[in-house]
């Protein structure tokens, strides 16, 4: 994939590879700094059927530090965190492709290698009976829930190896 480049902040100082499911890899650079989500607000975004985004409400813009420009057209893998497990998305997908709702806890990277969590809810967008693409409305994860997945999620990646 060729995503725009990241704009690191002086403190995204660790280099983290990851080689996304289409076998291409970039280094991200990654800070341990969290940005919390903001009240109130919903963050929004859709896709087509493979994971392309074609749109992005403004709270999804302003946390994630891109542009609308150089979001729209990217695949939505673009906001992955290396410290993301593949068993999250796996299962995000197998319950997109079985035309079901699926929640679930992310860990998302920003353009200048800080990251956020939310709680997303992603479903299918179904037009005359046919999936025409995806969508994700994130909520505000509380405290607990973002301990207990850093956790979990921590122990799935150690299970899958270094990718
Ligand atoms: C509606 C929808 C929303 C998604 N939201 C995110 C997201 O916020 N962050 C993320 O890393 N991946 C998200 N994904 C999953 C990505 O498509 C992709 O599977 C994931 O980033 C892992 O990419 P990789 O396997 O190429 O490394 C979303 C997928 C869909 C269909």
């Amino acid at each position: 994939m060729a995503f725009p480049p990241m704009q690191p902040a002086a403190d995204a100082d660790q280099a983290r590879q990851h080689t996304y499911h289409d076998g291409t890899s970039r280094t991200v650079q990654v800070s341990e700094r969290e940005i919390p989500y903001p009240e109130g607000r919903l963050i929004i975004s859709r896709t087509d059927l493979n994971g392309v985004l074609t749109h992005a409400n403004d709270a999804f813009i302003e946390l994630s530090g891109y542009t609308r420009e150089e979001l729209i057209g990217q695949p939505h893998a673009i906001l992955r965190h290396p410290d993301m497990p593949r068993a999250a998305f796996k299962d995000l997908w197998d319950t997109m492709k079985a035309g079901k709702k699926w929640h679930g806890y992310v860990k998302n990277l920003r353009k200048d290698g800080s990251h956020y969590w939310v709680y997303a809810t992603a479903v299918p967008n179904i037009r005359n009976g046919q999936t025409v693409g995806y969508t994700s409305v994130r909520r505000k994860p509380s405290r607990k829930k973002i301990e207990e997945l850093s956790a979990v999620y921590k122990e799935w990646k150690a299970a899958e190896g270094s990718t």
